[in-house]
């Protein structure tokens, strides 16, 4: 058994990072013969990432998905941290699935993701969730058929998280959810630390992939005939800080972009790594997508020193005005409102900065404590009501500039790259190049190529179009 430990992982030593090479262990070899699993996801990109992982090693442990939880041999619930309503939402999920092992004695529960990395998670599964066979973290996927064995023999509560600032693991099978868009992992962990963020103490140190590795993925990935990679990292422009060559995120931008994948994107960046090379990438090459997601967090010099952003208002103004000069670019942002001591007047600067920036799409927040991080141990000024109260405000303006970047699309024709049925009945939907979700009328044949479409007709989260 190995339990989390906050201390650990908030430690940041100089050592060199590792990094291993996955190996298959044989020992599990055929345990999931005649079994299926489920696996839900929650949170980011980064977890929708590391299940695809899990899925496939686990298909080589000889277990096959199985749509139906409720009929799933192995359930797995893969978790996010980042605010109180994603633990609410696992909690509750391990609640239904006591009721559904009543029934069923032989099923396996696991838990893994950024949840089982949080020392009182973990206290609580032991306490009482001692129904979840297995437990693993972040830093340790690759362990799951060794961990899987062990839950499967001894019958016991089997728990394995690292708190060690982590390695790299290189060639864990993934077996991907789409087959023509790909994530690609360029970089793990954070070394941030904003005092509102668990990131830093779930996902471990700041460390970046080999560049000749994850253009090998690309490649690969061009191969096999995939239109668009997302580069994942928590904060992908400090990407190669870590490294001992000289190599930064322009330059990776600039080799995955000239493997000639049709679409690049990358995410998420922080404003305080974004160099004017990586702006200059983004307008050489047409197949790095003009659409970047910079997260603000607060209009208020205040705030964002207290959240440390190690950024004024100013100096993201700066910013925001260099990428504006990127043909068509769209910018997108997450803010946090109701950080504690945020006055009326602060929350009046953020409308204010949503008023200069006019942002095309973003996602708000209210702030979260979560324990173990500075923020949460901040005197609280603000009740719930008047949070609510700034959410609101601060949504309904969000919501007019998002309705107003989409008006201006209509009559344009988009290069769109077509994902598949549209929740709207009878139509197809795809991503805009920069990045708008549009739904249209056409033939199932185009799902995974990138047509050219007319935007007739403009909402606030969505465009409607006609094939060109
Ligand atoms: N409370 C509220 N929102 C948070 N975020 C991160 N931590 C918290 C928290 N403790 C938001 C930030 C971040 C996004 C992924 O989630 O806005 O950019
Ligand atoms: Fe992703 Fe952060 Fe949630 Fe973990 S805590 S799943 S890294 S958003």
């Amino acid at each position: 058994m190995q339990l989390p430990d906050y201390k650990e992982a908030r430690k940041r030593h100089q050592a060199k990072v590792e990094k291993e090479t996955y190996v298959f262990d044989n020992d599990a070899v055929n345990i999931g013969l005649n079994k299926t699993y489920h696996i839900k996801t929650y949170g980011c990109q980064m977890n929708e990432h590391d299940s695809e992982n899990i899925k496939a090693m686990l298909e080589q442990l000889g277990f096959t998905e199985e749509e139906d939880m409720e009929k799933a041999d192995l359930i797995i619930l893969n978790t996010c941290s980042i605010r109180e309503n994603a633990h609410n939402k696992a909690f509750g999920m391990l609640g239904r699935l006591k009721h559904l092992k009543e029934d069923r004695k032989d099923l396996i529960i696991g838990l893994c993701g950024c949840m089982a990395q949080e020392e009182k998670v973990v206290e609580e599964l032991m306490k009482k969730y001692k129904y979840v066979n297995l437990v693993f973290g972040t830093h340790n996927l690759h362990r799951l058929p060794y961990i899987l064995n062990e839950a499967f023999k001894t019958r016991k509560q089997v728990i394995e998280v690292y708190s060690k600032e982590g390695n790299i693991v290189e060639g864990i099978p993934v077996k991907r959810a789409n087959k023509f868009k790909a994530f690609v992992n360029i970089m793990y962990g954070c070394d941030k630390f904003c005092t509102y963020c668990i990131v830093p103490y779930t996902r471990g140190k700041q460390r970046s992939r080999d560049k000749d590795d994850i253009l090998k993925e690309v490649n690969n990935l061009v191969k096999q005939g995939y239109q668009e990679v997302t580069l994942l990292g928590q904060n992908v422009n400090a990407y190669g800080k870590d490294l001992d060559i000289d190599y930064k995120m322009e330059n990776l931008l600039e080799d995955v972009a000239k493997t000639g994948i049709p679409r690049v994107r990358f995410m998420t960046s922080h404003p305080w790594d974004f160099t004017d090379n990586m702006i200059e990438m983004i307008k050489k090459y047409p197949n790095i997508m003009p659409s970047v997601h910079l997260p603000v967090q607060s209009g208020s010099n205040k705030i964002l020193k207290l959240m440390g952003r190690k950024y004024t208002k100013e100096e993201y103004i700066k910013l925001f005005d260099k990428l504006k000069t990127i043909p068509n670019v769209t910018i997108s942002t997450d803010i946090i409102v109701g950080f504690p001591s945020e006055e009326e007047s602060d929350f009046e600067e953020t409308l204010d900065l949503v008023n200069y920036c006019k942002y095309d799409n973003g996602y708000t927040f209210i702030f979260s404590p979560r324990e173990g991080t500075p923020a949460a141990k901040l005197k609280d000024m603000s009740t719930l009501e008047e949070k609510s109260d700034r959410l609101h405000r601060l949504n309904e303006i969000m919501n007019k500039y998002f309705l107003e970047s989409n008006q201006k699309m209509v009559g344009k024709v988009v290069d769109v790259l077509v994902d598949g049925p549209s929740e709207k009945e009878g139509m197809l939907c795809g991503y805009t190049d920069t990045n708008k979700l549009i739904n249209f009328v056409g033939d199932e044949s185009l799902i995974g190529k990138i047509i050219k479409v007319e935007v007739t007709d403009a909402k606030t989260w969505s465009l409607d179009g006609k094939q060109k």
